[in-house]
């Protein structure tokens, strides 16, 4: 199969997307696909120097308009100069978060209009949606603790205190009801294995489908 695959992995803090995605990236290598993964904010060199503007610091360090500017700068930098090229090649992209972590973040939870954050979304990458979303659901107090626990001075969002991050999963749930056929939610407090295997399982069924498209 030649044909290109763009998905992407969202959820709150600690929710173990890094390690699904290590290992949907071995298993879709075992079966010969050519995969790219890639983080948002970051993935491309000036996205990453962005990135470091917005996770470090004091949480009020950006408004949430900067923020989302920001986010989209880093986003369209990252899509240029890694994500398209890639998936003009045929590879499978996969994505640590993309454009459904500002429609939660800065969206839903931070205030900004539906309609602004779409305009915004259309100047820097037109239509451009992923084909699939892994929502990896968790408690949000688990889900902190988990991430608390490494060391990092990435820790802005995590600072944001535990009524945001309990609207973040809420937002997510929510967007996730709006989009079932893209955005498939995954009980995140399962083993990882566990998850693992139901996330595989998604794959499997929508790779044969395009197969016969
Ligand atoms: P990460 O810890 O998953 O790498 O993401 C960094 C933080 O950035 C995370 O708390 C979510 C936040 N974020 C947004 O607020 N909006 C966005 O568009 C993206 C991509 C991330």
């Amino acid at each position: 199969m030649n044909k290109s695959l763009f998905i992407t992995f969202e959820g709150g803090e600690g929710s173990g997307k890094t390690t699904q995605i290590n290992f949907l990236s071995k298993y879709l290598i075992s079966k010969s696909f050519k995969v790219l993964i890639t983080r948002e904010p970051g993935g491309s060199e000036g996205a990453e120097s962005i990135r470091k503007l917005l996770v470090t610091g004091t949480p009020n360090r950006w408004d949430v308009e900067t923020e989302a500017l920001l986010m989209y700068a880093a986003r369209r930098d990252n899509f240029i100069r890694l994500i398209k090229p890639s998936l003009n090649e045929g590879k499978i992209v996969i994505s640590d978060r993309f454009s459904d972590s500002t429609r939660v973040y800065q969206g839903l939870v931070g205030g900004i209009p539906e309609n602004k954050i779409n305009t915004l979304h259309f100047f820097c990458l037109e239509e451009i949606e992923p084909d699939l979303t892994f929502l990896l659901d968790i408690d949000y107090q688990d889900g902190l603790s988990r991430a608390n626990s490494r060391i990092s001075n990435e820790n802005r969002f995590e600072s944001k205190g535990d009524k945001f991050h309990k609207l973040i999963r809420k937002a997510y749930l929510k967007l996730a009801s709006e989009n079932p056929s893209r955005v498939h939610v995954i009980d995140a407090s399962l083993s990882k294995n566990q998850i693992k295997l139901n996330i595989f399982k998604i794959i499997d069924k929508y790779i044969e489908k395009i197969k016969n498209i």
